[in-house]
């Protein structure tokens, strides 16, 4: 989705701003543009290109062809009006002289810009966000106040979720920060300083970040950052540092990023599980919910979108298995249109990778509404979903720059699991012999999944054997049927093949008429329980000549060899642990399938790396 990047200091801003949006690339863009004040020409100079940043970085030489020291940029995901240059953001004022960076969307908008227009005020784009240059710069003429008044006055008028930048060429020599349900992040330097909707935009410039709480509005000039409430009253930002380093948000010789972060898994792993399993017990830091309110939870709420959306549903089965209390798990943008039955006693747990999704958010909102207590399993830390939760469990799997996710989803199922077993300790739910061994497997699944990434040679043949399939089916039992939903998305989302998810159970219910010579089923066979089934399944599929890509583990190879075209064995683990070595190899089928297809990996067409809009 968009990204906002803002520098206001001693050097050009050109170079900077554009290094900054070149790391908001990952998160999905179709165009991008600046604003940047030249105090030697005293105007703003407004630079805007649709497509890839590298085009708007062409037309100014890197930033070297714009003067100035303060500036704002954008890249855009259009909401508004199509992709092109016109509706590229910055968007300006009639004047030219107010230029307003945007994230998320103003829902009054068709309503402001017939008032504007009533006034006499033209429009040239057809974004939400105009309305915005043109409603402050209406308040600065109209009501004769300068542009922090403006604004204040503005905010009262326009409803929606929105991040904003705003500078102004009469008052050069401060940038204005706004947000309201879409992250915006201050960066304190020295003798400089930054704005961003993602700290990767700011961090080889500054550690010391400080994030915008809603209906904060800040002033950003060279010298320092003042912040102000929603009744505009003065407030003092808590400044967090961050301590992961440069080059885990840079590429490091991997050609992709999604290779990077698959192959950091083990890395991701030992930091969500290893400080957080103490004298064989589960160690939950800074833990407040208390034992008597966990005592009183009678049922647990799973909300979250997509692949986290896909943990929550692996965490159905193993939660329920070892609670025996009933696990709900709903899409997070269903939630609130359900009317969930939801209360006080209710526990909902809410992933998010990037703690930024809307329909994540909404939904944690009105779970809050109904009275439940907030778990949040997220990664990004300082995120909306994190401090709007009563209580933050992190993932710690770094930044996660590819679109499609491998090492967030890794690591939030292990906080998951590790949740469920400390849950299952403290209410007596699970025999103690089956935890401590769950837990001693827990601590062997990284050095695992470095076995199955050091031997990639089977999955790489079998992506070459099957890359030029247009449809594909993943079915699975139980856990396979969920670690199938991750796997079949993880195709689907980089390689653009048309790829489904099914219960094996029910094949025979109306899928399996899909089924002809050379479709490629994958045939998920991990859970031992109930292997003969799918062997079953993986018969029936052969009987209508279905080309069978089986995975199971290393116990079970031999076997499936018999029937299916093709097998991917995973090391052996405790059940409950079997999708995160199973999600290894559906990750790099999906990955060299998508290399072989000559697609873009790290951005797939359509996709953000964070939804912010519903
Ligand atoms: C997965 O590869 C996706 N890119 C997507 O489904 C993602 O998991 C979903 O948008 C949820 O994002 P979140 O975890 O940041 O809330």
């Amino acid at each position: 989705m968009c990204g906002i990047v803002g520098y206001v200091g001693n050097e050009q801003a050109g170079p900077i701003l554009l290094d900054g949006l070149s790391r908001l690339e990952y998160r999905g863009y179709d165009s991008a543009g600046v604003a940047v004040y030249s105090q030697r020409d005293q105007r703003l100079s407004v630079h805007k290109a649709k497509g890839r940043l590298q085009v708007l970085s062409d037309m100014l030489q890197g930033g070297a062809a714009v003067d100035g020291t303060i500036g704002v940029g954008h890249t855009r995901w259009a909401t508004h009006g199509a992709p092109s240059d016109i509706n590229s953001h910055p968007q300006v004022s009639r004047s030219g002289r107010i230029a307003v960076v945007h994230n998320g969307i103003i829902e009054n908008y068709a309503e402001l810009k017939a008032f504007l227009q009533d006034q006499g005020v033209p429009f040239t784009s057809e974004t939400d966000t105009e309305v915005v240059a043109q409603l402050i710069e209406y308040f600065c003429e109209t009501d004769k106040v300068g542009i922090l008044e403006a604004v204040g006055r503005s905010l009262r008028r326009i409803q929606g979720a929105y991040a904003l930048g705003i500078i102004c060429a009469d008052e050069p020599d401060q940038i204005i920060a706004v947000r309201k349900d879409s992250p915006l992040i201050l960066g304190y330097g020295n003798g400089c300083n930054f704005l961003a909707s993602d700290v990767t935009a700011i961090i080889r410039h500054t550690r010391e970040v400080g994030y915008m709480d809603d209906g904060e509005v800040a002033v950003l000039t060279k010298d320092g950052i003042q912040c102000y409430n929603h009744l505009m009253q003065p407030v003092e930002k808590e400044i967090s540092h961050v301590d992961w380093e440069v080059d885990a948000a840079e590429k490091g010789g991997y050609e992709h990023f999604m290779f990077k972060e698959i192959m950091e898994q083990p890395e991701a792993m030992r930091r969500a599980i290893f400080p957080r399993i103490r004298d064989g017990e589960v160690f939950l830091e800074d833990f407040a919910l208390t034992e008597d309110y966990l005592r009183s939870v009678h049922k647990l709420y799973i909300v979250a979108c997509g692949s986290s959306y896909h943990v929550g549903m692996i965490g159905k089965y193993n939660l329920e298995r070892i609670l025996r209390i009933p696990v709900e798990v709903s899409l997070a943008s269903e939630f609130r249109y359900m009317d969930p039955i939801v209360d006080d006693k209710t526990l909902v747990i809410v992933i998010s990778q990037s703690g930024e999704t809307l329909d994540t958010m909404a939904a944690l909102r009105e779970a809050k509404r109904l009275g439940a207590t907030i778990l949040s399993i997220v990664n990004v830390v300082g995120s909306s979903i994190a401090r709007e939760s009563d209580q933050v469990l992190y993932t710690w799997a770094g930044p996660e720059i590819a679109v499609a996710t491998t090492k967030a989803y890794s690591t939030q199922l292990a906080v998951l699991n590790l949740l469920g077993l400390y849950l299952a300790r403290l209410l007596g739910t699970m025999p103690e012999e089956e935890y401590h061994s769950v837990l001693e497997e827990m601590l062997l699944l990284p050095a695992k999944m470095e076995e199955i990434l050091s031997d990639k040679d089977d999955i790489q043949y079998y992506a070459s054997q099957y890359f030029n399939h247009n449809s594909v089916f993943f079915i699975g039992r139980n856990v396979d049927y969920a670690l199938g939903l991750e796997g079949s998305l993880k195709l689907k989302e980089i390689s653009y093949i048309h790829s489904e998810a099914y219960a094996s159970g029910e094949l025979k219910h109306g899928t399996i008429s899909l089924i002809e010579e050379g479709t490629l089923v994958v045939a998920l066979g991990t859970y031992a329980k109930l292997f003969e089934k799918a062997m079953s399944n993986i018969v029936e599929v052969k009987a209508r000549g279905g080309d069978v890509l089986a995975l199971t583990t290393r116990t079970h190879g031999e076997e499936m060899r018999k029937t299916a075209n093709g097998v991917i064995t995973i090391p052996e683990t405790h059940p409950l642990l079997l999708p995160s070595l199973g999600v290894v190899p559906l990750q790099l089928f999906a990955y060299y399938v998508a290399l072989m297809r000559g697609c873009d990996i790290d951005k797939p067409r359509n996709l953000a790396k964070s939804v912010t809009v519903e």
